[in-house]
């Protein structure tokens, strides 16, 4: 009997180290321990043992019994913990899971455009300033020169919170506030959310990003707004781009232009995304301030004379960074910001 025990408990290790799932460790326990099992037998055949050997056998066999139970519950545990491993590789999300190290944020490629432009202007000695999306009808257009009649003040064309008050068309207001407030000389950006009621569509938004700058001070000619905005342009896309100025009307400003740039793709060749001009068009508006809009702000046109320009950042993001659809800027899609 004695080495009967002796070979069920090698066996019985044996076969439990080969086990690899939970199942056969169960069918290990069931051919030991089970009603018919092989330990149950000789645990039962005891009785049938001689007086003097019982104790022994009795001994030895609570011995065998004792580890093979314990081995049985080890190698269960490790089994059930190498499952869970498993699983846990198996499933895409493990809310358990803390070790992945935490991707940090970033700020949007549209705050990023806006703070790059700013910081371009500081270093060119601007100063920044902030202003209201809500804005005064005076503000937007009577101050900036608009006349009644122009196209831009229809209803349709602007959101109007009442008879005085709007949501803010352009950045130019700001113009008006900066003068109004610091007086001649300045020299200010300001740069911020404006609103038009335009379709949606690939490159239209009813709420879009400009900066506005003014410059204002004795002797302001069209060569130093020419000047500045080259200077800027290069800066900003690289020394290689050119600028186009071509004639054109804003109220506010005499004379007026807007400002092409060399397209970012093709470098002035031609391509799809110019539409073979090889020109981004719009990106500025731009002009000598008219001497109304001085005059309105409290500034003395004989002294003074100023320059003023407008620029899409939503615009100037998606040239800079190849965005086809300026929907995704506003669609806070991560996939789409964690590019940037
Ligand atoms: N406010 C004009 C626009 O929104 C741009 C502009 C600004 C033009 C300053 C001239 C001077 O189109």
């Amino acid at each position: 009997m004695r080495e009967q025990l002796q070979n069920l408990h090698d066996q019985a290790l044996e076969a439990l180290e080969k086990a690899n799932h939970l199942e056969e460790v169960e069918s290990i326990r069931l051919k030991y321990f089970g009603k018919k099992g092989e330990m149950t037998q000789i645990l039962r055949g005891m009785g049938k043992l001689s007086k003097e050997e019982r104790p022994k056998m009795g001994a030895l066999a609570n011995e065998v019994r004792e580890k093979l139970e314990k081995a049985l519950e080890e190698r269960k545990a490790l089994l059930e913990e190498k499952k869970i491993d498993l699983q846990m590789e198996a499933e895409d999300l493990d809310v358990t899971l803390t070790k992945e190290t935490i991707r940090l944020g970033h700020r949007h490629p549209l705050l990023q455009t806006m703070e790059e432009l700013e910081n371009l202007f500081i270093e060119m000695g601007f100063t920044v300033v902030d202003g209201p999306e809500i804005e005064s009808v005076e503000n937007n257009f009577d101050a900036l020169n608009s006349p009644k009649d122009h196209p831009s003040r229809d209803l349709s064309d602007t959101f109007y919170i009442d008879e005085d008050t709007l949501l803010r068309t352009h950045t130019s207001p700001m113009q008006i506030r900066a003068m109004k407030n610091l007086g001649a000389p300045l020299r200010i950006v300001s740069s911020g959310r404006v609103f038009r009621p335009d379709d949606v569509d690939d490159t239209h938004s009813p709420m879009f990003h400009q900066l506005e700058g003014l410059v204002v001070d004795k002797g302001v000619t069209m060569a130093n707004l020419i000047e500045t905005l080259n200077v800027f342009i290069k800066e900003f896309f690289g020394e290689e781009m050119q600028t186009r100025f071509r004639p054109h009307y804003f109220p506010f400003t005499e004379p007026s232009t807007e400002v092409d740039v060399t397209c970012m793709k093709c470098k002035g060749a031609g391509c799809e995304v110019c539409n073979y001009t090889g020109w981004s068009l719009e990106l500025l508006g731009a002009g000598m301030v008219h001497p109304n809009v001085l005059k309105n702000c409290g500034i003395d046109p004989d002294v003074y004379s100023g320059f003023a320009f407008g620029l899409g950042i939503d615009r100037i993001a998606m040239v800079k960074y190849g965005i086809k659809d300026i929907r995704l800027l506003f669609g806070n899609d991560d996939r789409f910001l964690r590019q940037f």
